[in-house]
């Protein structure tokens, strides 16, 4: 498929995870990519991926955080003029931490707005005009399950992710007479770094019953109940391509049936 052949995409949290798998499936299917990153070493690691599969030509990196205004101005207008445009932004980055409401310091909630949230905002404000521009512009945002589902111990990464949730359909509301779509995409129980510490996150004495419902019920060929970062992108991918052409305003939740 080459769906993404005369594509120009910027994607964050393309060193690690879900962000990196779509990096990759993009690069499969014909995408030119600048791929941001807190991470250098993420980002060497996407590059040295990219390379293997000979797309590196097609792949930029650049160093990023997203919560820097400045550094976000200056990144976005220098990876639309190397693109020369822009037709898809996918704002995957994102931090997790975990604590009782009631011990989440100030800090942490700040940080985790400041990433998530504020850096969605940052990212996205900064590229509408490229994607308006394109006529046919893509914001995949990711939001989360913990977002319209209870999920313990992380109501500041929640808030940050319901924030966002809300932010995506005011966007595609208010840009679709410039033909600008804007999708949730909503994981759930993905295998990633982010994911995989969750548990490490958790106050000493957290009850896993609480857990319960955010269980996947798939369970992949090995036996292992999460899914992989290349479930969601591949989604990404149908979703952001002409396929996903008349979706926009919405979520697509991937999370292996654990809110079923
Ligand atoms: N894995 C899951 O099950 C799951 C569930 C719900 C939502 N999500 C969301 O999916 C997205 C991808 O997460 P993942 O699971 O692949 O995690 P991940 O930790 O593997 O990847 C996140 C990436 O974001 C980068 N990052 C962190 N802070 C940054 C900053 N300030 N600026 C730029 N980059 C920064 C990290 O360096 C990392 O490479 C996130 O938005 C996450 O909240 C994941």
């Amino acid at each position: 498929m080459d769906r993404f052949s005369d594509r120009r995409i910027i994607v964050t949290g393309a060193g690690s995870g879900i962000g990196q798998a779509t990096v990759h499936r993009l690069l499969h299917e014909g995408g030119s990519v600048v791929a941001c990153d807190v991470s250098a070493s993420g980002l060497a690691g996407t590059t040295a991926e990219a390379e293997q599969v000979g797309a590196g030509d097609r792949l930029t990196t650049a160093v990023l955080d997203i919560s820097d205004e400045a550094a976000v101005a200056s990144t976005v207008d220098a990876a639309v003029a190397r693109l020369g445009g822009l037709d898809v932004l996918v704002n995957a980055a994102a931090i997790q931490r975990c604590a009782h409401t009631h011990e989440h310091t100030l800090d942490d909630w700040n940080t985790i707005l400041a990433v998530n949230l504020t850096g969605t905002f940052l990212m996205t404000r900064r590229a509408l005009p490229a994607l308006c521009d394109s006529g046919r512009g893509v914001v995949v945002n990711f939001t989360s399950t913990s977002a319209t589902f209870a999920h313990p111990y992380m109501s500041a990464y929640a808030a940050s992710k319901g924030g966002i949730l809300a932010f995506t359909h005011c966007l595609a509301l208010e840009y679709a007479h410039r033909g600008l779509r804007a999708i949730n995409i909503q994981p759930g129980g993905v295998s990633t770094a982010l994911a995989l510490s969750t548990l490490d996150k958790m106050p000493q004495d957290y009850d896993l019953g609480l857990w319960a419902k955010q269980t996947p019920i798939l369970r992949q060929a090995d036996g292992s109940v999460l899914g992989e970062p290349a479930h969601v992108a591949s989604v990404i991918a149908m979703a952001a391509s002409d396929d996903g052409a008349f979706i926009t305003g919405t979520e697509i939740r991937i999370d292996g049936g654990a809110h079923a």
